[in-house]
């Protein structure tokens, strides 16, 4: 993979929510590969550490630049980057749960930005440089929650919904004219964005993956097929909500996240 990558991409990748959990796995996988990184979330202190970090251990050129992609404002600047991005990896995302008319609609607002117009304006934007150039690859972060109905996370799974959708369809567009589009959908990952959550998913059949292995998922579907789910119990997961009913898993999940949330969500 490691060749195949920087002659299939270029030089540049560009990460969002790359100083954390998956995005910050993917970010030192894909610089173990020879390829330069353009780091991008909001805290610069963090920015600035994990770029000196892997210019270090990876002898590759590491830029980084703080931006709240939570906003419009926020990803024009990131469009604005001088180096030509021949991979895109869109990391960065935020959930909200709880009951669907208690929660903050500031959030829930905040999520449709970063997890849905972020990877809009960022997709569209650099996948111009990529059709006119014939290569490139975009690899999109959704989630399972994107595939199924997902009660007390419903902004989120809509929000993931939308990215699932986006990349199929762009993955049928943007391949004949050179660019590798595929989308990673991880289960439940052991990142800072499940620690302190409000659920206790040790009252799931779910068991957590690592960001590692979930990021090696993702970078070997890239160019090879359209969509990877990592872990089998994930696997299966995905299978189901393809093959029953949606009124039937939105009962089913129901009735699962209602065990594990924290009762003063309800
Ligand atoms: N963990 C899971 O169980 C799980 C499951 C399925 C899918 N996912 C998806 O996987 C992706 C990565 O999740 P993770 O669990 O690895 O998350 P994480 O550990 O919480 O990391 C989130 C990253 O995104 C950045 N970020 C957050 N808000 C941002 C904003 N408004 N603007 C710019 N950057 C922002 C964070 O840095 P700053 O705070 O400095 O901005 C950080 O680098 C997300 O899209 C998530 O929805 C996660």
């Amino acid at each position: 993979m490691n060749k195949e990558f920087k002659n299939k991409y270029g030089d540049w990748c560009l990460i969002t929510g790359a100083t954390s959990g998956i995005g910050a796995e993917l970010t030192s996988q894909i610089a173990a590969m020879g390829l330069n990184i353009v780091l991008v979330a909001r805290n610069e202190k963090v920015l600035k550490e994990h770029a000196e970090a892997i210019q270090k251990r990876y002898g590759v050129r590491a830029k980084y630049i703080a931006a709240d992609l939570s906003t419009e404002a926020g990803a024009r600047k990131v469009a604005e980057v001088g180096e030509e991005i021949g991979l895109l990896v869109l990391a960065a995302g935020l959930e909200v749960n709880g009951a669907f008319e208690k929660t903050s609609l500031e959030k829930e607002l905040q999520v449709v930005q970063l997890n849905v117009v972020s990877t809009l304006m960022l997709t569209h934007h650099f996948s111009k440089g990529m059709v006119s150039r014939g290569r490139g690859g975009i690899l999109m972060v959704a989630s399972l929650s994107g595939h199924m109905p997902n009660p007390y996370f419903a902004n989120y799974a809509g929000s993931k919904a939308y990215v699932l959708n986006l990349g199929a369809s762009l993955y049928g567009e943007l391949k004949p004219k050179g660019v590798d589009v595929s989308v990673l959908s991880p289960g439940l990952t052991n990142t800072p964005m499940i620690a302190d959550n409000g659920m206790d998913w040790s009252k799931t059949p779910m068991t957590p993956m690592e960001p590692a292995a979930v990021a090696e998922v993702g970078l070997l579907g890239l160019g090879k097929r359209f969509l990877s789910v990592p872990g089998g119990k994930n696997k299966m997961m995905g299978f189901m909500a393809k093959h029953s009913s949606l009124e039937m898993q939105a009962k089913m999940n129901e009735k699962m996240v209602r065990k594990a949330i924290s009762p003063a969500k309800l």
